[in-house]
């Protein structure tokens, strides 16, 4: 049996997944075999909705870390329409999923949908945004938060979300003992958004 955060081609018609961040409505194209293919994850909901969202002026590259189709991404690119978007994922049917989210925004000049290894090495992010891949287990997640977060710019935060029952507490205090000060933001629905910072 496959997951959805193995990489492969996945299966299924395309569905339709519609959302509203703030006054802004999104409709975006999902598919089986991806993350929450049938709505917006109430995880990223919370997310998109406690976080502040990057200033309209925001210039700096944002990074979307295990994008999925795409919702995260398809936010941020549309708020801060200066920023380059990059777009990180390990599914190939996402990532193609999010290609084409980002088309169907206009916004695709702006977001680069690629695989972890694609980043080029001396890029830096004013943010990162992450409803990260829990389910992978507690080594691989750690693993991936400490790729990631040391490319944050000085100044940079990153923003998570985790649910409570999948340990977003205790990955609040493994940060902490990383060196990576994890505040807790928000709570909502029995998730955590924690705000990260360098
Ligand atoms: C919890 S889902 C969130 C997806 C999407 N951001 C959303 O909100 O619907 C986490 C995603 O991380 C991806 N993923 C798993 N391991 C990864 C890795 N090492 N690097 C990047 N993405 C990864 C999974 O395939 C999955 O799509």
């Amino acid at each position: 049996m496959s997951h959805y955060f193995e990489s492969g081609s996945g299966d299924g018609p395309p569905r339709t997944v519609e959302f509203t961040i703030g006054d802004r409505s999104f409709t975006l194209t999902s598919a089986g075999g991806v993350f929450s293919a049938d709505r917006l994850d109430p995880g990223t909901a919370v997310l998109l909705r406690k976080a502040p969202l990057p200033a309209p002026d925001e210039t700096r590259p944002l990074l979307d870390l295990g994008c999925g189709y795409g919702p995260i991404a398809c936010v941020l690119a549309t708020t801060a329409r200066q920023a380059p978007v990059w777009a990180v994922e390990v599914n190939d049917r996402a990532r193609a999923l999010a290609v084409a989210n980002a088309a169907a925004l206009g916004v695709a000049d702006r977001v680069r949908v690629v695989a972890p290894e694609q980043v080029p090495e001396q890029l830096r992010f004013g943010q990162i945004w992450s409803n990260p891949p829990v389910r992978v287990g507690k080594p691989a997640l750690h693993a991936m938060l400490l790729r990631w977060l040391p490319r944050l710019a000085a100044g940079g935060v990153a923003w998570l979300v985790v649910a409570r029952h999948l340990g977003g507490d205790s990955l609040q205090q493994w940060l902490a003992g990383q060196g990576w000060p994890a505040q807790r933001y928000a709570s909502q629905k029995g998730y955590r958004v924690l705000r990260v910072t360098r």
